[in-house]
């Protein structure tokens, strides 16, 4: 009777402990599925409708918003253009009251930084962000500046704005606009960016977006870049970055980058660069500035905003093997020689700037067996599934 009892008791257990177990497995493949099915049809639409025409007539501000030929600028009051807090008009030249003179600027790059960020952007001044260490060891002329809004605590903000006023005293590179710096306020910061460029430094060669925790190899990068001038079309249409192609929107409720039907409500975004770091040439930044005041910029995922304006205007993204979309570069000399963007660095960008851009470090590769070890490191730490964020496979064959 005892022994019976014991047996049902058994079977009702497996028997429930099954139904758990597929219950579980069907609830993951569930997920697993909706997911996949989201990113198929994502896909289809990026590569079998391939028109992305609606985004013009959608996301353009209408014209009963126009009045005259202030449109642009009253649309503008509605979407951006805070008033400036911090400003520095002659970063770049300028400055001649009769007809300026501009610095001969390779680069103007933007660091995406939030008022509390002080040591990220020490670090950065430096490191990479080091004009004058770029001027002299590199041979050009580089502006770094460090966008940002207000704090969002009002507790603390008038103590947070005296700090960076001080903070801007000493380096004189901090631009500041008068709306609170949250995420949801990204593609504000965006805009900031592509007007301050416009209005204060339009004869920069190319334009760089990054984030305050990003490692910039800038001596890659500015080989990278003067190859790109040197080459036959020049530093024309040019957008380069870590590309995003047929993104779905996430519709996770839960989710950062969570983003409603009523404010995108196609399964797919155009095609764009990841934020945490991108490149643009002078001419693509002024269409950009022109497609800012053209759309409504209510969509808060800056770098698919960015995919928007650039799909608008007809400029579409080009892939570098060697700009990160997420992850950090694997340290490694074979990776020092060809790495341009390495993302999610907090405390170790001294030490990081230090081993890449040491010039004994990079002689480790030289040579026809230097060469082959550093290629098979490079295929080993990039191809193996434990570095999969940073960059692909295939940069290890480039
Ligand atoms: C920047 O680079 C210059 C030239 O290499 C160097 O003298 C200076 O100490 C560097 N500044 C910082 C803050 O590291
Ligand atoms: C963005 O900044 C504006 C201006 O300060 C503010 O009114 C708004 O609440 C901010 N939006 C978010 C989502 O934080
Ligand atoms: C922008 O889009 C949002 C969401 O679709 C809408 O609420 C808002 O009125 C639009 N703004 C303009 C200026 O068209």
């Amino acid at each position: 009777m005892f022994m019976n009892f014991r047996r049902i008791h058994k079977c009702q257990c497996v028997q429930l402990l099954t139904t758990g177990l597929l219950l579980c497995v069907v609830m993951v493949w569930w997920e697993e599925l909706d997911h996949h099915m989201t990113h198929v049809k994502s896909f289809m639409y990026r590569y079998l409708i391939n028109s992305f025409v609606f985004l013009s007539s959608s996301l353009m501000i209408t014209s009963s918003h126009h009045h005259g030929k202030d449109a642009s600028n009253s649309v503008n009051g509605a979407i951006g253009n805070y008033p400036y807090l911090i400003n520095h008009p002659n970063k770049c030249g300028g400055g001649g009251e009769d007809g300026e003179t501009w610095d001969d600027v390779l680069l103007l790059l933007f660091v995406k930084s939030s008022p509390e960020n002080v040591k990220q952007r020490q670090t950065i001044r430096d490191t990479w962000g080091n004009e004058s260490f770029v001027r002299s060891k590199l041979g050009v002329s580089i502006k770094v500046v460090f966008v940002l809004g207000i704090h969002p605590d009002v507790m603390r903000r008038s103590r947070m704005q005296a700090a960076l006023l001080q903070e801007d005293h000493a380096y004189g590179d901090l631009i500041q606009q008068d709306f609170v710096d949250t995420f949801y306020n990204l593609t504000t910061k965006l805009i900031l960016q592509f007007h301050w460029g416009h209005e204060y430094c339009p004869l920069a060669q190319f334009f760089m977006s990054a984030d305050d925790d990003v490692f910039i190899h800038m001596p890659n990068l500015v080989r990278y870049l003067q190859q790109v001038t040197s080459s036959q079309s020049g530093a024309k249409d040019m957008w380069v970055g870590h590309v995003h192609r047929a993104s779905p929107p996430v519709r996770y409720k839960k989710s950062k980058y969570h983003v409603p039907y009523d404010l995108y409500p196609w399964p797919s975004y155009p095609d764009y660069t990841a934020g945490a770091g991108y490149v643009v040439s002078g001419n693509v930044a002024a269409k950009i500035y022109h497609a800012t005041l053209m759309l409504n910029s209510s969509l808060y995922i800056d770098d698919v905003f960015m995919g928007i304006c650039a799909n608008i205007m007809g400029i579409s993204p080009q892939e570098h093997v060697y700009f990160s979309g997420g992850g950090k570069a694997p340290y490694h000399p074979s990776i020092f020689d060809y790495m341009i963007t390495s993302h999610g660095h907090a405390t170790d960008m001294h030490s990081f700037w230090q081993a890449a851009t040491d010039p004994t470090v990079s002689r480790s590769c030289k040579g026809y067996m230097g060469n082959l070890y550093c290629s098979f490191v490079r295929v080993m730490l990039l191809c193996l599934p434990r570095f999969q964020n940073t960059y692909s496979c295939m940069a290890a064959f480039t």
